[in-house]
């Protein structure tokens, strides 16, 4: 059922959301893996397809988690999965939001058979070999700025920070934002038990035009609207 206070601002338009986290990989039981829930893009995919757009859900590890009715779903598992099917539909895309966690790294190696520890009580552990994953919102923005994505197509990044000697959240927000070049990133604080897996996010998003809005705390729901809000002002902006 669709709630009959939404505004229907997102008809006709192609929305791509990436949600959940990926898994990488190193033997046929074990996996380098985060603590994402998901729970925001499948948000965010459910605000949309309420807004009228034609949404696509690609989802890593989501546990527990129904794409809303109307949604195509695609799940992927590894980081590479999730940028062939990222970057393959970004070109039909209007939107694009990466939500998910992707890991930054995978094991080189990937034993077919299940790593065994050697005998005796003092095993050695031999160290994992990783390699860095392709980073998809830096991809998207490139693939834009070289034409493979359509000028006007809206990006969308998140970042989970906790403030640090180096700075505060807000401060990791606008260095990264500034970083992978997309229009929008979204910034949610996080540590003490925050954003990860529970219903309630807090955060900003801040817009490459330097526009900072703050999102109060709220549901994962209330955040995908705000968010949306803040991706059809871009969009009213670019095209109708
Ligand atoms: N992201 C991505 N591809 C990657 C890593 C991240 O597309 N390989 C996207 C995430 O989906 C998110 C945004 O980039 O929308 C920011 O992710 P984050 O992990 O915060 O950025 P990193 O550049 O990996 O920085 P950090 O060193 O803080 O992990
Ligand atoms: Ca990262």
């Amino acid at each position: 059922e669709r709630p009959d206070a939404l505004p229907f601002d997102l008809a006709g338009r192609r929305v791509l959301i990436s949600a959940g986290g990926t898994r990488e990989p190193l033997d046929p039981v074990r996996f380098l893996g985060n603590r994402s829930s998901g729970k925001q893009g499948f948000a965010l995919a459910r605000a949309a397809t309420h807004r009228g757009a034609d949404v696509t859900l690609v989802a890593g590890t989501a546990t527990g988690l129904e794409a809303p009715s109307g949604v195509e779903r695609v799940d992927i598992t590894t980081a590479e999965q999730l940028s062939t099917e990222i970057t393959t539909r970004a070109a039909d895309a209007d939107v694009v939001i990466m939500a998910a966690a992707v890991a930054d790294f995978r094991p080189v190696h990937v034993a077919t058979a299940k790593i065994k520890k050697e005998p005796g009580a003092d095993a050695t552990p031999t160290p994992i070999e990783l390699a860095t994953n392709p980073d998809i919102l830096r991809g998207l923005v490139a693939a834009r700025s070289a034409g493979d994505v359509a000028a006007d197509t809206v990006i969308v990044g998140f970042a989970a920070e906790t403030g640090d000697e180096r700075g505060g959240v807000l401060d990791h927000g606008r260095e990264k934002l500034a970083r992978k070049g997309c229009d929008l990133l979204v910034v949610n604080a996080v540590g003490d038990g925050k954003a990860f897996g529970t219903d309630d996010n807090t955060g900003w998003v801040l817009a490459s035009t330097g526009a900072e809005t703050a999102l109060p705390l709220g549901s994962k729901t209330l955040m995908a609207s705000r968010i949306l809000d803040a991706v059809t002002a871009l969009l009213s902006g670019r095209r109708t």
